[in-house]
């Protein structure tokens, strides 16, 4: 972990770090958070997350505590501190302590604000080499997955099955639909169509998500935003599962069988191979710029 984080206005050394046991977030998982990866010290998308912290504490009625040049100030200062070059910086905000264990709300909020670094941990090339496989499993998830909460004990156990399993990811489906994976999110490729599942309160909004449909639609690629069924899913010529700090993988392995047209082996497909090499031109682009 870094050596310096920011917590309630301070920057301190990691040890030295401090939370009440009775804040809200220990307590209750009553807060949210974003993880903003960082390439060469520059915070990729950074607007974009801070958007979306902004979404999430208005979803759980969390006065935002900064503004967003104080967000973008405190993010950038991280990532030029930390001692690697490529990162993943970790927001945490909690509606903070409590005098008494009671779940309504305190009178007074004064939230706990939480920024942290990580060496960013990027997938083994083998990952995106040969593929990844997955299982899936029931989304056991509350209804509310679009807000980016640190309540997140529903996906810790659906990412152990996979875990388990021996596998990278658990793709969930929830009456008979594909939501996401546990902590990511699912494409589907079928007759050359890039299906994507509709943004709504079932799934988080994802950045990566974003980017992937942006480059598709930068780059000709068809595809199509709406409701993808498990039965289409499991008979997809190709899956992908994307997020801020796996980028966008092959998934060649779905509950043992594997993926894509019979006879094809499990190995990556054509529509992955260029939608990788889109992503990586479009990150190079941006962090020239
Ligand atoms: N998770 N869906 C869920 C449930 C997620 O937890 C994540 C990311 C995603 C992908 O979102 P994005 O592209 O914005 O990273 C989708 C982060 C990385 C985490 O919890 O560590």
């Amino acid at each position: 972990m870094t050596a310096r984080v920011f917590l309630n206005g301070q920057w301190l050394p990691a040890q030295e770090a401090r939370v009440s046991v009775m804040d809200r977030g220990f307590l209750f998982g009553d807060g949210v958070y974003e993880v903003i990866p960082v390439y060469s010290r520059r915070p990729f998308r950074l607007e974009q997350h801070l958007a979306r912290l902004q979404q999430s504490l208005d979803g759980i009625q969390l006065a935002n505590p900064h503004r967003t040049d104080e967000w973008i100030g405190f993010v950038t200062q991280m990532a030029l501190e930390a001692e690697w070059e490529d990162q993943s910086i970790y927001i945490q905000v909690t509606r903070g302590p409590m005098a008494v264990r009671n779940h309504a709300f305190p009178p007074e909020v004064i939230p706990t604000v939480l920024i942290l670094a990580e060496p960013m941990l990027t997938p083994p090339a083998s990952q995106r080499e040969q593929g990844i496989a997955v299982v899936s499993a029931a989304d056991i998830r509350w209804l509310r997955c679009d807000l980016k909460t640190t309540s997140l004990l529903a996906n810790c156990l659906l990412r152990q099955l996979a875990v388990t399993a021996g596998c990278v990811e658990t793709v969930l489906f929830r009456d008979g639909f594909l939501t996401e994976g546990s902590a990511s999110s699912i494409f589907v490729i079928r007759d050359g169509v890039l299906l994507a599942p509709i943004k709504n309160h079932l799934m988080l909004p994802g950045i990566t998500y974003d980017i992937i449909l942006e480059l598709a639609a930068q780059h000709g690629l068809p595809h199509e935003v709406r409701d993808i069924t498990e039965a289409e899913t499991r008979g997809a010529d190709e899956l992908w599962m994307c997020s801020s700090t796996k980028e966008v993988l092959p998934v060649v392995m779905l509950d043992g069988r594997a993926v894509g047209k019979v006879g094809a082996g499990a190995t990556p497909g054509p529509v992955f191979a260029r939608m990788y090499a889109w992503y990586q031109e479009f990150k190079a682009t941006v962090m020239r710029a």
